[in-house]
């Protein structure tokens, strides 16, 4: 007779299957490893859902619905109808933090209907991955319920104990540029997502959304439960008038997201929000490339030069065509040049509607100085500040990204500094996710990639349009050189990659080798050199900044790091790290077989071995270490750098040493066989 050797996880996978999917008037889905259990089912006419991790409970019983401006869409349910799907695919990023995404889950959906009065109905679609769920609203065509305004959705995430978590106020922060702070939840005001929340020393959990499409932006607002544990409710981004959104049936609310991992960098390695988004929807993708790029911009926020005419002016055509012979020298591939069109001059902040996105200034030539860059391999980054004059931009956006095309210009950073003026509405409100859609749309139709500062979160839109490349929505290196409280402190960029970069890449523009700064005493990166470069590797974003101003670069050692270091990968590991710490991030080159190293700490100094076991075995890779040199400290003497080198295999194990507020980068090059 045959025997079929059938392994006993399989058999345990698909017992807890059936199980799950077999208990009782409530329902349940599981993981595809089967670990994560989710619960759902009504109480008191209430749809609730509750998360557990083999035993551990991870959210417990949590209300879903909506308020709405005709009356609560929360309660008298029944449910009519669940179907069950799963789902296993393994597909490309065109570009990313690694080259392939699993998209691995089991969904299961729940059409709900009022038992009385209207029988409005609404379905939620939950799907249940290895590393965290993801839900969504749907709203049905249906004769009692057409044209509808959401005055508030009462998505909660119960927390299963009063966890520290990290995250930034949303109310009094504009832009998403406040300090991140770790606290218990319960002392919390209403705070912006993604939130990241350490429940155990092996369970981390991050709140965020996907595919934010026509909606508003998701907040979160701590309430106690009855046994005193903290409970999150979301917090929509309100429009001027009150109402969150504005919307018709058939319709669906933005996937709402829970990331769950054992580590904090097992939450930096998933990617269940980019698989939440719809598939890329743009044909060709070649014309899209990540990439280094330099600019005038450090010398404007230093004061060195002015972005407005006159004699500072800094984006003039000598100026510039110095910034790209120096691109063409290093490898950079974009020259961003900020102040370059009309719109500077009279208030920007209060007067965006002034912007010409197609004019440039008398003593910058646009087309001239495009041409040149061409013929030295080099692109400008035309730079849109709008001043938050959302409207004018938009009236010129076909005319500019038409001209910019037509000139090979294939970038653009927007800026929205103020908020939307025509309408007086926010950045994360449903009309400020509408502007940066259309915005997205009309570069993907002109060939454009969209570096987006004063964004709205990011929520994985870069799948379905991978020409959304980079973007603020952070403090970042600006700080460090006008902020009055002397700069991002040592530890933010060992919580970023933890909360903000889950939402996607960050244009943090690292990159700064003089700490001198004449125009405001004191204030400067509280890092060493050494860490500058560690945040190339640390902060992902497939265009990477070098900003400093390119004199600050000439013949410095340093430079030789933010050359060779790749802006796209194959692959990327955290063996490393404690939030708001230390974080050590790994990543493989998409081009060759190299490998990079960051390594960041806060004001503390620190010490690591790392296993190189990630190295492909019986290969010898010659490794650049661009450490903290002797007496380097953020405080008293960041310039300290030690360059070394060393043959290694996958069997070495490394020494990392970090000064207070330092950091190391590291270049592991495989040697020719
Ligand atoms: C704020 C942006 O973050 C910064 O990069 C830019 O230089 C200024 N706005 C001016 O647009």
């Amino acid at each position: 007779m045959k025997s079929y050797n059938i392994p006993r996880h399989f058999i345990i996978l698909v017992m807890s299957v059936f199980l799950c999917a077999h208990a009782g008037a409530i329902e349940t889905v599981c993981s595809p490893d089967g670990k994560l259990v989710l619960t759902v089912g009504i109480k008191n006419g209430k749809p609730q859902y509750s998360l557990k991790r083999g035993n551990e409970t991870v959210l417990k019983p949590s209300f879903l619905g909506f308020e709405l401006a005709d009356g609560n869409l929360s309660d008298g349910f029944k449910i009519v109808k669940t179907y069950r799907d799963s789902h296993d695919e393994t597909w490309q990023q065109p570009w990313g933090e690694t080259s392939t995404v699993r998209n691995n889950y089991n969904e299961l959906k729940v059409n709900l209907e009022e038992k009385k009065g209207l029988k409005r109905k609404l379905n939620i679609v939950f799907r249940v991955f290895n590393d965290g769920i993801g839900f969504r609203y749907e709203f049905p065509q249906q004769k009692n319920l057409t044209e509808f305004q959401i005055m508030d959705e009462l998505t909660e995430f119960a927390m299963p104990s009063d966890a520290k978590a990290w995250s930034q106020p949303t109310n009094g922060t504009e832009y998403y540029e406040a300090l991140y702070t770790c606290e218990p939840i319960s002392q919390k005001d209403t705070v912006s997502t993604p939130m990241t929340i350490e429940v155990a020393p092996d369970l981390y959990m991050a709140i965020h959304e996907a595919n934010l499409t026509d909606y508003a932006s998701l907040n979160l607002t701590p309430r106690m439960s009855k046994d005193d544990t903290p409970v999150l409710v979301a917090a929509l981004t309100p429009w001027q008038s009150g109402v969150k959104v504005y919307t018709k049936a058939p319709c669906v609310t933005p996937w709402r997201t829970v990331t769950v991992a054992n580590t904090p960098g097992g939450l930096i390695t998933s990617y269940i929000a980019l698989n939440l988004n719809e598939p890329c929807q743009l044909e060709d993708v070649s014309w899209i490339e990540p990439g280094r790029y330099v600019g005038i911009w450090w010398g404007m926020h230093m004061k060195d030069y002015t972005w407005e005419q006159g004699p500072k002016h800094g984006a003039t055509t000598e100026n510039t065509r110095r910034y790209i012979d120096f691109a063409s020298q290093h490898g950079f591939k974009g020259v961003l040049v900020e102040g370059w069109n009309y719109g500077w001059d009279n208030n920007w902040t209060v007067n965006g509607h002034e912007f010409k996105f197609t004019k440039p200034y008398p003593d910058y030539d646009f087309e001239g100085l495009q041409k040149y860059a061409l013929s030295k391999g080099v692109r400008l980054i035309a730079h849109n500040e709008t001043g938050g004059a959302a409207q004018n931009y938009e009236n010129q956006l076909e005319e500019a990204f038409a001209l910019y095309h037509k000139l090979g210009i294939n970038c653009v950073k927007t800026g929205y500094v103020n908020i939307l003026l025509d309408k007086k509405e926010l950045q994360h409100s449903q009309y400020g996710i509408n502007h940066y859609r259309k915005v997205l749309e009309a570069a993907a139709r002109h060939q454009i990639m969209v570096v987006n500062h004063e964004p709205a979160m990011p929520s994985g839109l870069r799948r379905t349009y991978p020409n959304m490349m980079s973007g603020e929505g952070m403090r970042g290196q600006e700080y460090n050189a006008w902020s009055a409280d002397g700069g991002n402190p040592p530890y933010h960029v060992c919580i970023l990659p933890f909360t903000r970069g889950l939402a996607g890449p960050m244009d943090f523009t690292p990159g700064i080798f003089n700490f001198e700064n004449k125009a405001v005493p004191g204030t400067r990166p509280q890092t060493t050199i050494a860490k500058q470069l560690a945040e190339y590797v640390v902060l992902y974003s497939p265009l990477q900044m070098a900003a400093d101003m390119i004199e600050n670069y000439e013949y410095h050692p340093a430079l030789t790091f933010i050359e060779s270091c790749p802006t796209n990968w194959d692959k990327t590991l955290v063996p490393l790290a404690e939030l708001g710490k230390h974080v050590t991030i790994v990543r493989k080159d998409r081009d060759s077989n190299n490998w990079f190293i960051g390594s960041v700490t806060d004001e503390n100094p620190r010490e690591f071995s790392l296993k190189l076991d990630f190295l492909d075995d019986n290969t010898t890779y010659q490794m650049t270490v661009y450490e903290d040199g002797i007496g380097a400290d953020y405080k008293t003497n960041p310039y300290p750098l030690n360059i070394r080198q060393e043959t290694v295999t996958s069997l070495s194990e490394i020494k990392l040493r970090l000064a207070p507020g330092g950091g190391t980068a590291i270049r592991l090059i495989e040697s020719k066989k």
